[in-house]
């Protein structure tokens, strides 16, 4: 972050605190204030704690500050000495704040112009972050070796199973709700049994799955959650407050980058975020043939580091993906507004979504093809089979039947949703609608 604009410097002294400060530290990276720099102080710690300050610092997430054990007032005046924010924060190793508290300090000093205020409350974290588990697995593989069961929705994109299947595991889907292009919650709760190791929602067409009726049907089950996001870059969860965007907030995102998402790079990219430091180390460990260090391969991994040219093209796309998702959202309110025919159901999205497709259904499709056709409006199917009606899962799921995913598959029609489209074009594809 940019030393200027350090508001509050946020100091942390930590003493044998390896069971603790994971926690801490990321919430406090959990803010939705930017302005704030992390000053960890290790007091001579002779636990895993200097490696694990040491995994933050190496990501530039916060700063490290080593001395020998000095008592905690010595290490918190070791991190004021090199603070740079307007106000300090100082913060125990095993305290957990909320995602706002920061803003609320911020707004509380703008208000009061305070110079000191002392903290009589700490309030914990929203706990589904870290309820889910009694004790973290040591790493990714045995998270998903364990497990037996994985639940996708019938209807995503294919690589949503296929991953599952790569890793030896069987996938149990879910049907999408009614009307929807997410996980219908009702059969979740069903379909969860002793086996369900993991749940995969997926934001489908940007539309954000209803993440907090999952982390409830999980709580106190060792399940873990693992989002698709690939087709949901910027959209923040709804229900939350403070708002979280999606891919904080489970234990693992996937974010597809191909460049049709709504940050695409020029090529094949994608990323992963995790709140889990195993996840992520290992995770870290296995993009680059098993090895964090030059010819140390620890892991059997892969080659799947995101190309530089392409970071270098994402890097300048990230400055506008908000404006886009913006203008996604003005075409989407526009049909919503303006398609006004009977015969098209309109897809309900999440309130927060994104709009990566804009999604109606028809009973007769074939039809209304023929005019876009003929009027040289694009569309799309996303997407024309279900999962369970794909020639590769075939066997896995006969006869099954996923009656909304079906619907979908038989009856939708992806509209024109670039950002660049402009009123004119999106009055003549809405006339078009309207006529059929
Ligand atoms: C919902 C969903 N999941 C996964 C993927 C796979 O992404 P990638 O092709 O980048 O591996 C896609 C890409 O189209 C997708 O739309």
């Amino acid at each position: 972050m940019n030393s200027s604009k350090v508001f509050f410097s946020v100091i942390i002294p930590c003493f044998n605190v390896e069971d603790t400060i994971n926690k801490t530290i990321i919430s406090v990276l959990n803010q939705d204030f930017i302005q704030y720099e992390i000053i960890a102080v290790n007091d001579g710690s002779i636990d895993n704690t200097s490696e694990i300050l040491n995994s933050y610092y190496k990501s530039n997430l916060i700063k490290v500050l080593n001395q020998e054990n000095k008592g905690l007032g010595a290490a918190r005046n070791a991190g004021i000495k090199h603070a740079l924010g307007e106000y300090i924060c100082l913060l125990d190793a095993d305290d957990i704040w909320t995602s706002n508290k920061l803003s609320k300090l911020y707004s509380f000093i703008k208000k009061n112009s305070s110079k000191i205020i002392s903290n009589d409350e700490i309030i914990l974290e929203e706990k589904y972050l870290f309820y889910l588990r009694n004790k973290p697995p040591e790493n990714l593989s045995n998270l998903l070796l364990v497990g037996n069961t994985l639940s996708p929705s019938a209807m995503t994109y294919c690589s949503t199973v296929f991953s599952i299947i790569e890793a030896n595991l069987k996938p149990v889907l879910i049907d999408i709700g009614y009307l929807s292009s997410t996980l219908n919650i009702k059969e979740l709760k069903k379909k969860i049994s002793k086996k369900t190791k993991v749940i995969i929602p997926v934001h489908l067409y940007g539309s954000v799955a209803d993440l907090k009726e999952i982390r409830k049907l999980i709580k106190n089950r060792n399940i873990y959650l693992i989002d698709d996001c690939a087709q949901a870059h910027g959209a923040y969860e709804d229900g939350s407050k403070p708002y979280k965007k999606i891919g904080s907030g489970t234990d693992i995102s996937c974010f597809s980058l191909y460049p049709g998402k709504n940050l695409g790079a020029y090529g094949d990219a994608g990323i992963i975020t995790t709140n889990n430091i195993n996840f992520y180390k290992r995770l870290r460990k296995l993009r680059n043939l098993g090895s964090e260090e030059k010819f140390n391969h620890e892991l059997v991994g892969m080659n799947s580091r995101l190309d530089t040219i392409q970071a270098i093209v994402l890097n300048e796309k990230l400055k506008n993906l908000n404006i886009y998702n913006h203008n996604r959202n003005k075409i989407a309110k526009f049909y919503d507004k303006n398609i006004r025919n009977p015969k098209i159901q309109k897809i309900k999205y999440s309130k927060y979504c994104v709009y990566h497709q804009y999604v109606i259904l028809v009973e007769k499709r074939d039809r209304l093809i023929g005019l876009l056709d003929k009027k040289k409006i694009q569309y799309g199917f996303h997407y024309p089979k279900a999962i369970h009606q794909l020639g590769a899962f075939k066997k896995q799921f006969n006869k099954k039947r996923f009656k909304n995913a079906e619907k979908i598959a038989e009856n939708s029609i992806s509209l024109p949703i670039d950002p660049n489209l402009n009123r004119k074009q999106l009055k003549e594809i809405t006339q078009v609608l309207n006529k059929f």
